[in-house]
């Protein structure tokens, strides 16, 4: 890989201090950022290695979205205006358990091209019952970082065709770690996903949190406390709260990232903060569904974990960033008023916060000197949208006014993945066609 000088209008760190660089150059060598120095022309001219100029494009992070379905992209707009469980039960479960790995592999380049088109550079995925092999096959060729895995599911009472045995869940996540955990330089890990209380028995949850033990920084990463409906039959089931039963059972801690946690009582607010257990915040899914809205600010302020994502298609429709920052900013507004959440905060959810998550802080999530090159060169002065673009209003720009339609190259690892607005390793018009097709198929299958 050669060696880089990126030299954009203005870098955007997101690092402990918001430093925010203008009339700098950033050195990118072996995918390492190996300096972030003041331009300095005399030396410019004599470097060798590529020199790259961007003096209308900002520098950001790549983004990391720590909840997304990869497998249901393809469903997009086949699922709207239902409530959480009847969306599973009527049009998710089914169109799951109809995949094959041809019409899973669509999904999930589908998925690719908007993410990094998007400026999303590392993601965490709750994969797929059958065929996780495929998901992991198309985020190794088409460069993405993340973590994933298998979806474990061994009880469905919501969809009883939709579910394996408990040992086949667990050796087949126990195997699959095995085989990708820490893969492709390390850009790939291994995320276990139980998907829900509601369809995995106890012995399941318990047993793959144990399973962590065998692969260091592999994640715990499920549903929880999404919808009252949900909360209301986990409590017929175990007799407790969402957040209650899965601190009984001992499988709360930093390596657990948690989607949704709208509807929690006090003591379950206290056990993510003393457990340090991870929030992934879903703004569009939570209010598509119906499922309410989580209460971010005071999450924040208690000093509990939180990161953004986009959650499936079918539940959003998009799997922008730039959707989710927008909206985790405005929805609390009229509840707890318009300063409790700010552009800035929010801004550091969908990069910095994101990494740390995934106790991936140390590699990416921010622009700094010895951090993996994920990074994206927006343009924010590109149209009328998002314009003026000052000093003073970068993280307003960015999270209120942007869009992926502004996020013109990203890199990750070192390596382009869109150059242009252009994927680098998918063919747009070939994943589209090849979705349009598949889905057909799937449509056929699941009737
Ligand atoms: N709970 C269990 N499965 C799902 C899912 O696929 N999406 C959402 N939003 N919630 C879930
Ligand atoms: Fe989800």
């Amino acid at each position: 890989m050669s060696k880089k000088l990126i030299i954009p209008k203005q870098i955007v760190t997101a690092d402990a201090e918001d430093k925010i660089y203008r009339n700098y150059s950033i050195e990118i060598e072996e995918g390492i950022i190996k300096s972030i120095a003041k331009v300095d022309e005399d030396k410019i001219s004599k470097y060798y290695g590529e020199v790259l100029r961007y003096p209308n494009l900002t520098l950001v992070p790549g983004f990391v979205q720590t909840h997304i379905h990869t497998c249901q992209t393809l469903f997009r707009g086949l699922a709207d205006d239902l409530e959480l469980l009847d969306w599973l039960t009527m049009k998710i479960f089914p169109y799951e358990n109809s995949h094959n790995k041809e019409s899973l592999r669509a999904s999930v380049k589908l998925s690719l091209l908007e993410l990094q088109g998007g400026g999303t550079t590392t993601v965490m995925d709750m994969g797929t019952m059958r065929h996780q092999e495929v998901i992991f096959d198309e985020f190794i060729k088409n460069g993405m970082r993340g973590y994933c895995g298998k979806c474990m599911i061994d009880e469905n009472e919501l969809y009883p065709d939709f579910k394996e045995t408990t040992k086949e869940s667990l050796s087949e996540s126990y195997q699959l770690a095995k085989e990708f955990h820490n893969s492709a330089e390390g850009r790939i890990k291994y995320g276990f996903a139980p998907r829900f209380v509601l369809s995995c028995s106890e012995e399941l949850m318990k047993e793959t949190h144990s399973m962590l033990g065998d692969f260091e920084d592999s994640i715990f990463h499920t549903h929880s406390s999404e919808n009252k409906s949900e909360i209301e039959a986990v409590r017929k089931k175990y007799g407790k709260e969402n957040i209650e039963y899965f601190n009984s059972i001992g499988v709360l801690d930093d390596h657990t990232v948690l989607a949704h946690c709208i509807h929690l009582n006090n003591s379950e607010i206290d056990s993510l903060k003393t457990t340090q257990a991870r929030v992934a915040h879903c703004p569009s899914s939570n209010l598509k569904l119906g499922s309410g809205i989580a209460q971010i600010p005071r999450y924040l302020n208690e000093g509990i974990q939180v990161s953004l994502g986009a959650d499936g298609a079918p539940c959003n429709n998009n799997l922008s960033v730039f959707t989710e920052m927008r909206l985790a900013a405005l929805i609390q507004k009229p509840v707890h008023g318009p300063t409790s959440t700010n552009a800035k905060t929010i801004f550091r959810l969908g990069t910095i916060e994101g990494a740390k998550a995934l106790h991936l802080d140390n590699e990416v999530g921010s622009i700094e000197v010895g951090k993996k090159a994920d990074l994206v060169l927006l343009n924010l002065e590109s149209s009328s949208h998002s314009l003026p673009d000052d000093d003073e209003n970068i993280y307003s720009n960015i999270v209120y006014s942007s869009s992926p339609q502004d996020v013109e190259h990203v890199m990750i690892n070192g390596g382009w993945v869109v150059v242009g607005g252009k994927s680098i390793n998918l063919d747009e018009e070939e994943v589209v066609a090849d979705a349009k097709e598949e889905l057909l198929k799937l449509l056929k299958r699941s009737e």
